[in-house]
């Protein structure tokens, strides 16, 4: 039998060389806050979140020897319900951090998102929800160039020339919803 527990993802915990690179990073950049650290034996580990809440949704511990990307994990995620104009910003921002790597912009259809690698070479995503539900996995390079209306209209037909069938998010998540509370009967 299955557990009858109910899963949210809640953090992820990351081995880094330089703690204090690292947190520069992730609170000047990308905005979260330390909610906490401490010693963890002869190590350190620093907790970051900017929900109210996780008490963290990543943490640091200063175990690691060399910088580079994890064999097992390809990028951690975050989602924003902030706007494009702010998705394109942290773009512009990440293009002026020397130490990042890797910045690629990219739709999936059912989001908009800019992937990148952090100062230690860490995979990671930030993205905003299109307002599409759109069958995976897809993606195209997107083009920040353009303004959000343009954006907007271009992520739709670019999707739908491919024969993709886009529909109301909404509606793909209210159907989520009920079939997750049936299995919870
Ligand atoms: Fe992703």
């Amino acid at each position: 039998m299955s557990s009858t527990l109910s899963l949210e993802f809640a953090h992820a915990v990351v081995y880094v060389v330089d703690m204090e690179k690292i947190l520069d990073f992730y609170t000047r950049v990308l905005g979260f806050e330390v909610t906490d650290r401490g010693p963890l034996g002869e190590r350190e580990i620093v907790f970051l979140s900017q929900t109210a809440d996780h008490h963290h949704q990543i943490a640091f511990v200063d175990s690691r020897n060399e910088a580079g990307r994890s064999n097992s994990v390809d990028h951690l995620a975050f989602r924003s319900s902030g706007s494009l104009a702010a998705l394109r910003a942290l773009h512009d921002a990440l293009q002026a951090e020397p130490e990042v790597s890797g910045i690629r912009p990219l739709t999936h259809g059912n989001a908009w998102s800019v992937y990148f690698r952090d100062p230690e070479g860490n995979g990671i995503e930030v993205f905003i929800d299109t307002p599409w539900h759109v069958q995976q996995p897809q993606g195209k390079p997107l083009d920040f160039s353009m303004d959000d209306d343009a954006l907007l209209a271009w992520t739709k037909e670019a999707f739908e020339a491919d024969g993709a069938e886009l529909s109301p998010l909404g509606e793909f998540y209210a159907a989520r919803g009920e079939h997750l509370a049936q299995r919870s009967d």
